[in-house]
């Protein structure tokens, strides 16, 4: 079979069915490459900033990674930012639903909120509540939330840290995005 026969879903075959799920398992299993592509093309503008997000996904994973974190904490910091293009509007939510297959339940919430929590650092200055992040003041992963934005993200503008480059880190989201696991 090269391509199924069917025009609408309603019409397909379990033989098509099946041929269709080999394809999809493929499909799935190049997502490392589709996303290293994508955080690529964050290296593209720097917006006003010091360094470019490509930059900043950098510096933020090499910092984890200069502090022992392991690998899906690694892959999590350099990819937090993933959603910027795609979705300026809410790019936490953006990362947190990428990964939330790929990496422990308490990252993908420390992704989901990094957003709201990073507004501690900015927020007041733009006349809006800097302590929003206190709604979550009780729930058990806050602290690691609050951390993760104090050293890997807020600080992860300095044009002369020495990141590590893409391909440093390619092999470590090619594992952590190997499979679908949580
Ligand atoms: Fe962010
Ligand atoms: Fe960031």
């Amino acid at each position: 079979m090269q391509q199924v026969s069917f025009i609408q879903m309603k019409d397909g075959t379990a033989e098509e069915y099946a041929f269709l799920d080999q394809h999809e398992k493929a499909y799935i299993k190049a997502l490392p490459e589709r996303v290293l592509s994508l955080l690529e093309q964050l290296g593209d503008t720097l917006d006003g900033y010091t360094v470019s997000r490509l930059e900043h996904s950098l510096q933020s994973a090499s910092r984890a990674e200069a502090d022992g974190c392991d690998e899906e904490m690694i892959v999590a910091a350099l990819l937090h930012d993933i959603g910027d293009m795609y979705a300026p509007a809410n790019h936490s939510e953006f990362a947190a639903a990428l990964l939330r297959p790929y990496v422990r339940p308490e990252l993908a919430w420390v992704l989901e909120k990094h957003g709201e929590f990073q507004m501690y650092y900015w927020a007041h200055h733009m006349g809006k509540d800097r302590n929003i992040r206190d709604q979550y003041k009780d729930h058990p992963w806050y602290q690691s939330c609050v951390d993760f934005c104090e050293k890997y993200d807020q600080n992860c503008f300095d044009p002369d840290y020495p990141s590590k480059p893409i391909s440093h880190f390619a092999p470590m989201v090619r594992r952590v995005l190997a499979w679908p696991k949580y």
